[in-house]
């Protein structure tokens, strides 16, 4: 592979990876976001700062495009969190049931779903299907918080979660409550219910980002992944944003470097490939969230 143009590529960000990452990126988002910036763009190349699942769904999305994922084995815990069994005996034991499965999602799992959702849409998504069983995987933390928002469904939930969201506890927000008086907690859906049901505002690292932004409040807990705090103190530089814990950090979404990406442009990388048979039905679902999330 020859070296590859700077100004032929769009180089797409996560809001947890470094911020030295995030600053050198053309757009950072959260999933949605990303995903939608993907098909947007003229570019031929997307170099895709984030994980796995990431870089899979802007290719599936993109085929003609090519994408590269700076650490190709910076992977998402949560997205082989459900199995092909699963979905099957579901689909066989439910009527009018439609399998909604987590972006966070690897693309065999995409493939073998209805429909894709994000953190940022799931609620207009599912509202949106005309079938009144919902199979909710991986995530059973969001999943239970898009069920609490829709009681004329009927929901079935997985049994994954993010690690990293599901360990916040009540008494780590009691902890930071207790050495931040005061502040507003802003929760990831990701997190437990019990977590969520504390907070000022859920919702996904966007909707986080915004409502810090808006908020008459100077000062909150962040019950999300670190490297939000980047954009929300450049965004907010008069604001105190605390995350709930030290710790809250996806060590995948951190392997992402600026050297690895410096690569990626030497021509040392390898473009992401899907099995054409998976890419073509984990296609349909994300094209049908593309339409349901409008
Ligand atoms: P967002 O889509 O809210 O950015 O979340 C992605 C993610 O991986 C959360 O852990
Ligand atoms: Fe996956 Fe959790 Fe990391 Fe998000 S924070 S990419 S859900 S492991």
């Amino acid at each position: 592979m020859g070296r590859i143009r700077r100004e032929d590529a769009l180089v797409l960000a996560h809001y947890y990876v470094p911020d030295a990452v995030q600053a050198a990126a053309d757009f950072v988002g959260d999933s949605f976001a990303l995903a939608q910036k993907a098909v947007a763009s003229d570019k031929p190349v997307i170099v895709f700062c984030g994980v796995t699942f990431m870089g899979e769904s802007a290719k599936i999305l993109c085929p003609e495009k090519q994408v590269y994922l700076p650490v190709p084995d910076a992977h998402c815990a949560m997205a082989d969190m459900a199995s092909e069994e699963e979905i099957l005996h579901m689909r066989e034991s439910i009527e009018d049931l439609a399998v909604v499965t987590y972006v966070n999602s690897s693309a065999r799992l995409k493939a073998l779903s209805d429909v894709i959702v994000t953190s940022s849409n799931a609620v207009k998504v599912v509202s949106r299907l005309k079938e009144k069983n919902i199979y909710f995987i991986p995530d059973k933390n969001l999943g239970r918080y898009v069920a609490a928002q829709l009681p004329e469904k009927n929901f079935y939930f997985g049994w994954g979660c993010c690690p990293i969201h599901n360990a916040t506890s009540l008494n780590e927000i009691a902890a930071a409550k207790e050495a931040h008086p005061g502040a507003l907690l802003l929760a990831h859906p990701e997190c437990p219910g019990e977590v969520c049901a504390q907070a000022a505002y859920v919702g996904s690292t966007a909707g986080i980002i915004a409502y810090a932004q808006k908020s008459a409040e100077k000062e909150f807990l962040v019950g999300t992944e670190a490297g939000t705090l980047y954009e929300l103190s450049r965004r907010c530089p008069e604001k105190k944003f605390y995350p709930t814990r030290p710790d809250f950090l996806c060590a995948d979404m951190k392997k992402i470097t600026l050297e690895a990406i410096e690569r990626i442009f030497a021509g040392e990388g390898t473009p992401l490939e899907v099995e054409p048979v998976v890419a073509e039905k984990a296609a349909r679902a994300l094209k049908r969230m593309l339409e349901l999330a409008q």
